[in-house]
């Protein structure tokens, strides 16, 4: 199988020098491409990320028809806690649902250690056919959520407006949110590194919710399982991204993590971030996900402006500021990459 360590998304990620700045999107593998939804009409969300040949043929979709250089492996952050015990429903209009959510120490106790090789072998399996039907093309991102986002679902039991459960754990039940917190990490630790053994070329963990703590609660709930986890996963030649959603006000906080890329969401200026980084970080993002519905020409307007404000030298992987949403054109999702290649091409050899 042909060695990706030297593609350009992995040398962007260690702040390499690229001929072009490399571009995927998050959620990249999903409804807004009909081919995704020609899958998807014959099968549960579900049964696809359990079935390897389902999983393998939508996360290349997104390579053979956008262009991005990198694959995410199609998959869901909460396949963990279904893991760990928990009964997972995705509600159709709705998305997930766990019926019986962790709401106390007897709940959290019924929560199983993973044997990652086992309990997610699907996922597992799936990398592996992946990789072979990538044949090198492009590296494979494999992703966890980070463990503060998967307790929200875990104890909220769905998405919500205000996350009361866990919110409420951070302050009256400290010790069983930490005790659940030691739990996923443990899990999550695992399981990353179960993916990279299986061959996943780089981790990205997703902290969708971190930014509805207080920047106290940030700093007791959610930033110290990340920099365990990223100590123990960390791998030669792997690197790690972590994408905090509004937790851009603690810039410093990720900076300064251990992870090798930040994850930028669309409220950050990438000049200011890039400034307060130095060169300590490799940063991705931040294109505002509904910058999308703009026309194409607009749409390249932004990608300049974006390239602009990363600037010169190595270390930028362009993005979305969050996930594509479902009813962006599919011709924009290629502009916007099309648009990254050819800028940062011209912007690479003019500098
Ligand atoms: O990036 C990729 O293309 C890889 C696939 C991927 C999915 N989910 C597929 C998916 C990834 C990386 C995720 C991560 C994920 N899942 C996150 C973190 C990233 C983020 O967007 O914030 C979160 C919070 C989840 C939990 C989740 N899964 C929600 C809230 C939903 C419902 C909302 C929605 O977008 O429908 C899902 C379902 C889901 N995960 C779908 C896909 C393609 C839609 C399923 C369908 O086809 O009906």
């Amino acid at each position: 199988m042909s060695d990706t360590s030297q593609h350009l998304f992995i040398r962007a990620c260690f702040q390499q020098p690229v001929e072009r700045t490399p571009v995927w999107m998050m959620r990249q593998a999903g409804r807004y491409l009909p081919e995704y939804r020609a899958v998807r009409k014959d099968h549960d969300f579900i049964t696809m990320c359990k079935t390897p040949d389902l999983a393998t043929e939508v996360t290349l979709q997104p390579i053979d028809i956008v262009g991005v250089d990198a694959a995410i492996l199609f998959s869901d952050i909460l396949v963990i806690p279904e893991a760990m015990g928990m009964e997972l429903q995705f509600i159709p209009g709705k998305g997930p649902n766990f019926p019986k959510p962790i709401r106390d120490a007897a709940m959290l106790k019924t929560l199983k250690r993973i044997d990652a090789e086992k309990d997610l072998r699907y996922v597992l399996d799936a990398i592996r056919q992946v990789k072979q039907s990538l044949d090198g093309r492009v590296p494979l991102i494999g992703f966890s959520g980070a463990p503060w986002t998967l307790a929200t679902y875990m104890i909220e039991g769905s998405g919500s407006k205000n996350y009361k459960y866990p919110k409420q754990w951070a302050y009256a039940r400290p010790d069983l949110l930490h005790s659940l917190m030691e739990k996923l990490s443990k899990a999550v630790s695992d399981y990353c590194i179960a993916k990279i053994d299986a061959g996943a070329e780089a981790i990205q963990l997703f902290d969708t919710w971190a930014g509805i703590l207080s920047r106290e609660g940030f700093r007791e709930f959610a930033l110290p399982y990340v920099k365990q986890i990223i100590e123990t996963i960390r791998r030669p030649g792997i690197p790690i991204i972590y994408f905090a959603k509004g937790a851009m006000i603690w810039q410093e906080d990720l900076l300064s993590c251990g992870a090798d890329v930040i994850g930028v969401d669309w409220t950050a200026n990438l000049q200011d971030v890039r400034r307060a980084a130095g060169n300590r970080v490799a940063l991705q993002g931040n294109l505002d996900p509904t910058a999308l519905y703009a026309p194409p020409e607009k749409i390249r307007q932004l990608v300049k402006d974006m390239l602009a404000q990363y600037g010169q030298g190595y270390g930028h992987i362009a993005n979305l500021g969050h996930g594509i949403l479902p009813d962006i054109p599919v011709p924009h999702a290629q502009e916007f990459v099309r648009a990254v290649k050819e800028e940062s091409s011209r912007w690479k050899q003019t500098n």
